[in-house]
């Protein structure tokens, strides 16, 4: 019987005190001093050199290039006389990304950040993590703006599909090992975007209303976990308000939580385009980002004067520049200098992408034991989702794009300054060919999907019919509601009408709603699956990969169950990419009190909703069964077991599900565990005691008394509660 520990790091990391940035390999721990003296060193001149910089794109006339500038996302020049290398930054959290292609190179795309959370597996995603930090250093970058964790709060936001789902303690957990991962390569991280950017409508002016308590015990917590276990070298604000404050500008965000309470030492940097005016510095803002995108640069010479004429500017300036500093000597980026043309095993890479990948798919539905399917299977089609050419991809900032660019790109139009960003790029893996390989006997045939009746009448001759159905999703757009879009849902009704044994994957950037489930025999989630998701879906779908992801998002079975039915300004904003303010266009404000910290299963839990599939959902090939569980304070043990036939893994989740105050369901610990049939495991999980706690405005506290636990196979489906009577405790901010 072999005991495991969950969550050490995070239990070890708890009990430190404020977090300073993690020295990396070879650091004397003196990151913050060396970077004192640096700046001790630097000329008045030389102090406004860190504190801005361009998107590194030649975006329109007159932007001019520095000659060592690598295409990307942002160019931050050095200091030489000091020997400050330059900050080379590319985006995002799902590899290098394309930059319109300028690199004209390749770069490993992992899966969508939803895809990596259905994996619940820290240390996989660290792995992807190390791999495309290890992509960004070979091709000259030093700063990766990787760490996109904003949960989701809304299930159209148009950037779902970058971050790591709904639930703090989950998503926190994942972008810690992820940051670390980036950072293992000796370059910075950052985690973004503080905070509370939950939709792109009205992105750049969206004001969010929120308690203390609710945004600490939701957004602000996943935020917190991440900084504690990845340390990142820089914290990206967001380009919403949050109670009346641009992000960016935030003395509340930025220096009160997360410079005092959290004791966060580097630096701040905007996102592109997200920095108000001059006075942003003395809310805690570090570094001007992307500053084209701005109405002017703020941190540069205006900044340099307030510094020459007044202290205290003087004082905050030089802070500035030690926590750049700071982060610069903590990643080790002084003494591992980067450079382009770095070796890449794209293989391996692609590689880890692939097993990402494999372990996100989230096997949702498998009546009559329709999958896996037998490799001795005869005829079999396929439709619909471009499955012969690739699979979706995420557009935006995060769009990684393989060598020799996207296997197809669909211009989606438009009008606005950016609608050329608007594309579906499918990535060059196709689940067809992949599934040709995997089956070599079998009779595969393809009919597009754009003629339903043509689709139907083929599917009535076939053993099976595996229907693609994509949703395409990019930021700077949310979606319209949770419809599939162009006509998917009626051609899964009509092919399942036609054949009862039908399969369908889902390609979506989130949750959506499935009218022809009854209908259908199995339903696969395979999200973006990225540069090798071809392959990880015919994994799945003829049994190589027994799928063992869980849902880390809800899907609602219906829009009416929302907090906010309509998402907020969709119906009076047109799409924008930048989602800039129309002029004389009226506030608009997201009031997130509504659901406050109880987001997806928990605002489920409270309303009495049942979701069309639960938060922590995921089927198996195999079966599992979690038992006694035993309570000791924070502590919790209990045995995982693999009653099926064939090995798996699965995902042991416990929640809690009530306090003291009564009802109350938070994910409290998980553990993804991998067995061999009949084989089973003791687990032990350590609960980071702000879960249990409430927000009480300065700090947490848990109140005395009875709190209930209970083991889930997901977040509907509980097991007995177990009770455990904590006593009162007090934890700092
Ligand atoms: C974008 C995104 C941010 C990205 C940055 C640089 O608009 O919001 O995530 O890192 O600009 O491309």
């Amino acid at each position: 019987m072999k005991f495991v520990t969950l969550s050490a790091t995070l239990t070890a990391l708890l009990c430190s005190t404020s977090p300073v940035l993690a020295q990396s390999p070879g650091d004397d721990g003196s990151a913050q001093a060396r970077a004192r003296e640096t700046v001790a060193a630097m000329r008045p001149e030389e102090k406004t050199v860190l504190t801005h910089g361009i998107m590194a794109l030649p975006l329109g006339p007159g932007m001019v290039m520095p000659e060592d500038a690598v295409p990307g996302a942002g160019y931050i020049p050095g200091i030489a006389r000091l020997g400050i290398a330059p900050l080379k930054e590319t985006d995002a959290s799902l590899g290098v990304s394309y930059a319109a292609g300028l690199r004209k190179d390749n770069s490993t795309a992992l899966p969508s950040g939803l895809s990596m959370a259905s994996s619940w597996n820290p240390q996989l995603i660290e792995e992807g993590g190390r791999m495309i930090g290890s992509e960004a250093r070979a091709k000259g970058f030093n700063v990766m703006l990787a760490g996109g964790v904003n949960l989701m709060r809304d299930p159209r936001n148009g950037r779902n599909f970058e971050y790591l789902g709904e639930d703090p303690l989950l998503a926190g957990t994942l972008v810690g090992h992820a940051i670390r991962g980036v950072q293992s390569n000796n370059i910075i991280s950052t985690i973004k975007h503080i905070a509370l950017n939950g939709q792109e409508t009205g992105r750049h002016f969206v004001d969010v209303q929120i308690s203390e308590a609710n945004a600490r015990e939701s957004d602000l917590l996943a935020f917190q976990i991440g900084i504690e276990i990845g340390q990142p070298g820089s914290v990206m604000c967001a380009y919403n308000r949050v109670l009346g404050e641009q992000a960016c500008a935030s003395d509340w965000l930025l220096n009160k939580v997360l410079k005092q309470d959290w004791g966060f030492k580097g630096f701040v940097m905007s996102d592109w385009g997200a920095v108000p005016d001059l006075n942003a510095a003395m809310k805690g803002l570090d570094q001007q980002s992307g500053e084209q995108l701005d109405t002017e640069v703020f941190f540069g010479d205006k900044l340099a004067a307030a510094a020459a004429r007044d202290p205290a500017w003087a004082k905050r300036l030089d802070d500035m520049n030690t926590r750049i500093l700071t982060a610069y000597y903590a990643a080790g980026l002084d003494k591992n200098p980067v450079a382009p043309g770095g070796r890449i095993d794209f293989e391996a890479n692609a590689k880890v992408a692939q097993e990402v990948a494999a372990q996100g798919i989230v096997l949702l539905r498998n009546e009559r034991d329709a999958l896996p399917l037998a490799k001795t299977a005869r005829n079999i089609l396929v439709v619909g989702g471009l499955a012969t050419t690739g699979v979706m991809s995420g557009a935006g900032s995060s769009q990684v794009i393989g060598e020799g660019g996207p296997a197809a790109s669909i211009p989606l139009g438009g009008t606005g300054p950016f609608a050329s960003f608007a594309n579906i790029a499918y990535h060059r893996s196709s689940p067809f060919a992949a599934m040709e390989k995997m089956a070599p006997e079998a009779k595969l045939r393809f009919r597009t999907g754009r003629s339903v009746s043509e689709a139907a009448a083929a599917a009535k001759t076939a053993d099976v019919v595996i229907v693609f159905a994509n949703q395409w999703s990019g930021e700077g757009f949310d979606q319209a509601d949770l419809a599939l879009p162009e006509g998917q849902d009626a051609l899964i009704a009509a092919v399942a009408a036609a054949n009862p044994n039908t399969i369908v994957v889902l390609q979506t950037g989130g949750p959506v709603l499935m009218p022809w489930l009854e209908s259908t025999a199995a339903v696969v989630q395979a999200w973006y699956p990225g540069i090798r998701g071809g392959e990880a879906i015919a994994s799945v779908l003829f049994g190589e990969t027994n799928p063992s992801g869980h849902l880390p998002i809800t899907f609602p079975a219906s829009e009416a169950d929302l907090p906010r039915p309509v998402l907020d300004g969709f119906d009076r904003l047109e799409p924008d990419f930048i989602g800039r303010k129309p002029a004389g266009a009226a506030p608009l404000t997201a009031n997130y009190d509504i659901e406050g910290s109880d987001l997806g299963y928990r605002w489920n839990a409270r309303q009495g909703h049942k979701a069309l599939f639960p938060f922590g959902f995921g089927l198996s090939y195999s079966r599992f069964e979690t038992s006694q569980l035993k309570m000791k304070g924070l502590s919790a043990t209990f045995t995982v077991k693999n009653s099926g036939k064939v090995k798996g893994a699965t995902v042991a989740q416990l929640y809690m599900t009530a306090n003291p105050a009564g009802p109350q369901q938070r994910l409290a610990g998980f553990k993804r565990v991998e067995l061999e049939p009949g084989a089973s495991q003791t687990v032990t999980v350590s609960i980071d005691p702000r879960i249990v706690a409430e927000y009480v405005g300065n700090g947490w506290e848990i109140a005395p008394g009875s709190y209930s636990f209970a083991l889930g196979e997901n977040a509907e489906q509980l097991g007995t509660p177990v009770k455990a009577v904590l006593p009162a405790r007090k934890i700092k901010p």
